[in-house]
Order: C-alpha cells, then structure tokens, then sequence
C-alpha cells in the first residue's frame, strides 16, 4: 500500500503542475481526490490492514491528499493569474495614439437668430407659444376671415393632407392667433415661432418650408400706435439703432388696416445695390391691426377689444443678421457653412 501511495503522488504531482487549462485540472482533481478516484480507492482498502499498519498507512495517505489538495490549488491559482495576464495584455491601451475628435457641432444661426428675437419680445412681457403644423383650414384659414374663393387656399398652393382640404399643413403662422386667443382669452401678448409650408420652388429666397414668427397683442385701447411703436422698438434692437422702417399699406384678410413693414437696406443705406434688389428697402413682415370679425369669432367682444397682429420671417431676419445671401445655405447643413457662426 505504501507503494501505491508513492506512485499515486508522483504521477499525481507531475500531472497537476503539467495541467494547461482549469478544465483538465478539474478533470485530474475529480480521477485523484473525488469520490471514485484512485486516493480514495485506497483508502477505502484501509480497513484491510493490520492494526499495526493502519495508523502510519491512515497518516501517509492523508499526508497525500494533503498535498495533492494543494498542489490543484496552486496550480489553479497559477492559471488564473495566466489567464489575467493575457487578457490584461491584450486590453492594454496604447495611451500614445493620438484621440479620435468628437465634433459636436453648435446652435444653427437660425436658431441664434430666434433666440435672440424671443429674448427681445419676452423682455417685453410677451409669452412664446408652439403650435401645431399639421393644422385645420378652419384655422388656417375660416376663422382668419380667408373666404373659400381666397387665392391662399388653392391646391396649387398649398400642402392639403386630405381629398375635402380639411387639414393641411399650415401656410402661415397666423392660426396660432386664433389658439391663443381661444385657449388664454383676452388681455394677451404672445409670440408663436415655427414652420410653415407653401408650395413654392426651391430658389435663393424661396423654399416649401420656412419659418415665421407670429405676434398678437389684444387689451382695451391698443391701436395703430402700439403696433408702430412696439415693432419699430424690435426692429431697432435686431437691425441696429437707427435703422430707418417704412409701413406700408397692405391687404390680409384677417387684419384691417394691413401693412407691410420694409427696412432699409443697411448694405447700401437706401441706394439700391443687389441685396435688396435695387429697391432700397427690404421687406421683413407683415402686420395690421386684427380685424373685428377675428375678435367676434373667438369670442372677444371688439367694441371692447381691440390689437394688432405680425407675421416676421425668420430666415430673413437670420440672413440679415448673419449677413447669408441665399436661403438654401439655412437648410443645407453644410458644417462648412455653419461653422462660420
Ligand atoms: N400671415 C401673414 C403671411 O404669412 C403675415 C401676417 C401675420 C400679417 C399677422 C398680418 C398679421 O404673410
């Protein structure tokens, strides 16, 4: 029995510390120490043995699987920590290549442009309203006195999403007065930016999709002078003190009287050159005082009631502002373009 035991430790030994792999060091573990293995089919012999044999025999079989226990053990211990050691070296950063640059890009100037409108209007106690752009023709439209024969409302000009021209999407911004003024009532001083459709090629100044600002203030005794005096105000802030404005008389079918406000062009102080077309004057919104039928409709009584809406178009206004000559370039989102700002 002392010979076997010898032998079972060598061979044990030698085959532990030669194992590559945590799964051949199991299976050795399970063939020497487990319940059907070598070790203990040994041991279970012991009882065969003389009185006189048994104890040093009992000794030296514990003394192997002692030592077998610890060297599975060490052996595990040494592959975890090759197995750390690949893997370590294989995730290893090469802290000397240089980074890969995120561009994270920055506010479109359209966007610097509306801010810094809202800014102006909020400092004026003015409240900012979104609006929907899928909108009824009862509100783009009907309750913004635009009759049914209106020009507005041809198929040729207008995005309609269905066959009884119930919705579409909304060409202006201006049903946002009719919202504003259902949803909050009277006294209000509201803006509402946002996208508007119209079916217009594609040119320097012309797109499908653009963007106006609405504006509508209605209290008791607001007139004609409030609305000069308050767009001249803005217009002051967004072109400069001392641009020189022009209201002109105008038609829409939901103010009365309209107009339409022209500046100067700053380019050649009034002269005429190619940025305002040889006109002096550039257009940038129109206005008027809202009509009594619009006021009637939402349930504002305008023997009492009485103010003055606008309309600013926003691509303008940020092309003026960042000095842009063609509209395509607010749409295209070439970085090229953009970084400029
Ligand atoms: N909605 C008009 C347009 O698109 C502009 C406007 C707004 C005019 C408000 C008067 C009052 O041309």
């Amino acid at each position: 029995m002392k010979e076997q035991l010898e032998a079972i430790r060598e061979s044990a030994l030698r085959a532990i510390q030669e194992a590559g792999a945590a799964a051949d060091l199991e299976a050795l573990r399970i063939r020497y120490l487990g319940r059907k293995g070598e070790l203990t089919a040994v041991l279970k012999r012991m009882g065969t043995l003389s009185a006189e044999l048994r104890p040093a025999m009992g000794q030296m079989a514990n003394e192997v699987r002692a030592a077998l226990e610890q060297a599975v053990e060490r052996q595990s211990a040494a592959l975890e920590q090759k197995a750390l050691e690949a893997r370590l070296a294989l995730e290893t950063v090469d802290v000397s290549i240089p980074g890969k640059r995120e561009d994270i890009g920055h506010r479109h100037p359209m966007y610097t442009a509306l801010d810094e409108f809202k800014e102006i209007f909020i400092n004026m106690g003015f409240e900012v309203m979104d609006g929907p752009e899928v909108e009824l023709s009862e509100y783009n439209f009907t309750k913004l006195n635009t009759p049914d024969d209106h020009p507005a409302r041809e198929w040729t000009d207008t995005f309609y999403l269905d066959e009884e021209s119930r919705t579409l999407l909304r060409t202006q911004t201006s049903p946002m007065q009719i919202r504003a003024l259902e949803t909050y009532g009277v006294p209000i001083r509201m803006i509402s930016p946002g996208r508007v459709y119209r079916k217009d090629e594609v040119d320097a100044t012309h797109s499908p999709m653009f963007h106006q600002i609405e504006g509508l203030v209605v209290d008791k005794g607001i007139t004609m002078a409030d609305l000069k005096g308050t767009l001249n105000a803005v217009i002051q802030e967004i072109y400069g003190a001392g641009t020189q404005t022009r209201f002109r008389p105008h038609h829409f079918p939901f103010t009365e009287p309209s107009c339409e406000v022209d500046v100067q062009c700053a380019r050649c102080g009034g002269k005429g050159c190619p940025t305002c077309k040889g006109e002096g004057w550039m257009e940038v919104l129109g206005a008027g005082m809202v009509h009594p039928k619009v006021l009637s409709g939402c349930g504002v009584d305008p023997e009492v009631y009485s103010g003055f809406a606008f309309g600013f178009g926003l691509e303008r206004m940020a092309m003026a502002r960042f000095k842009i000559n063609d509209l395509r370039l607010i749409f295209e989102n070439d970085i090229r373009f953009l970084e400029q700002f």
